[in-house]
């Protein structure tokens, strides 16, 4: 049996703004998507018949990238994941698919990350009309923190660069990585479900609007930029007060755009007490939080408390592998 994991991911710094060609920071996280894979009589995801209209992501992989046409395969998915909750569940479901399936067909052969982050963007892009971010999969694949930006961002390790030709043209991407140093494992991730999904499409294209409404509000794009530039600069030197003060920053500039909730409001107010920082993650409109603790205990309580439901992270956790039996 091969059997692979991937990473699900959170944007610490630059939702939003990347969306206007701003870099965003996101970190690989512990939780993530189990896939396993052997050959079988018939082909069956979860013990159930697999229909591949309805699993566009596996299917894509299976076809597209890896042309299989061999024996009928038995799949299984486990997910400790929230779905449609912005940590990046179907990019990591797509690169664990990728990984179990290449050392399926090549037993012992390792794994090529950015390859697999390619594979994993290009299903992305499938089953979202060509609409897709390689923040995601990039995260998921390479594991730690990753910068992803129109160009090249000072201080950060460049890996790789991303392009899909999308309904509005060509759109490019530098994938960059950066060293997270030691003392950073002192501090805790903690994620806090609101319990509503979110549509990353619905709270872009709600943006998009309000900037134009109100073009001033461009000025908040050009902070996040650099409050983005500030944390990346503490997550560099290990100093956690100040990460956590510039991803307070971000959430108020965040809910000047209209992104957070009433949920996410009461989520974030309930672990500031207790937390160096904390933030609406990804799209906003519902899905998650995120705060930076020293005793996640305490913050995941609170998170509960206030209706939501916790999950606590390494900040940077490693990428996507494969996984003995
Ligand atoms: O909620 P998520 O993880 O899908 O994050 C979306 C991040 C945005 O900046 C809002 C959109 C994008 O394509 O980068």
């Amino acid at each position: 049996m091969a059997r692979g994991f991937a990473p699900g991911k959170c944007i610490l710094f630059g939702e939003h703004a990347v969306v206007y060609g701003h870099p965003a920071v996101a970190v690989a996280i512990d939780s993530g998507v189990r896939v396993s894979i052997e050959e079988s009589r018939e082909w069956t995801l979860e013990g159930m018949p697999f229909e591949p209209s309805r699993h566009p992501h596996i299917s894509h992989i299976l076809n597209r990238v890896f042309q299989y046409d061999g024996t009928p395969l038995r799949m299984e998915v486990e997910s400790d994941l929230f779905s449609a909750a912005g940590l990046g569940s179907s990019a990591a479901l797509s690169n664990a698919i990728g990984a179990a399936l290449q050392a399926h067909i090549n037993p012992g052969q390792p794994l090529d990350p950015i390859a697999l982050a390619r594979m994993g963007h290009s299903a992305e892009a499938m089953a979202q009309k060509g609409r897709a971010s390689p923040t995601d999969t990039a995260t998921s694949a390479l594991g730690g923190c990753i910068v992803v930006s129109g160009e090249h961002v000072q201080g950060t390790r460049h890996v790789f660069d991303a392009e899909l030709e999308t309904p509005e043209g060509l759109r490019e991407w530098s994938i960059n990585t950066v060293e997270l140093p030691d003392n950073l494992s002192e501090a805790w991730l903690v994620i806090g479900f609101t319990g509503e999904m979110s549509s990353t499409g619905k709270m872009v294209a709600g943006v998009a609007n309000l900037l134009e409404e109100q073009p001033e509000l461009r000025d908040e794009m050009d902070a996040i930029a650099k409050i983005t530039s500030a944390g990346l600069t503490a997550m560099s030197a290990g100093n956690l007060e100040a990460i956590g003060m510039a991803m307070d920053a971000c959430h108020e500039k965040l809910r000047l755009l209209g992104v957070s909730s009433p949920s996410l409001e009461s989520l974030v107010e309930a672990a500031r007490p207790h937390s160096l920082g904390a933030k609406l993650t990804g799209s906003g409109g519902g899905g998650c939080m995120i705060a930076l603790a020293r005793d996640p205990q305490r913050v995941a309580e609170a998170i509960e408390v206030a209706g939501g439901k916790p999950l606590v992270s390494r900040l940077g956790a490693p990428g996507v592998r494969l996984l003995e039996d």
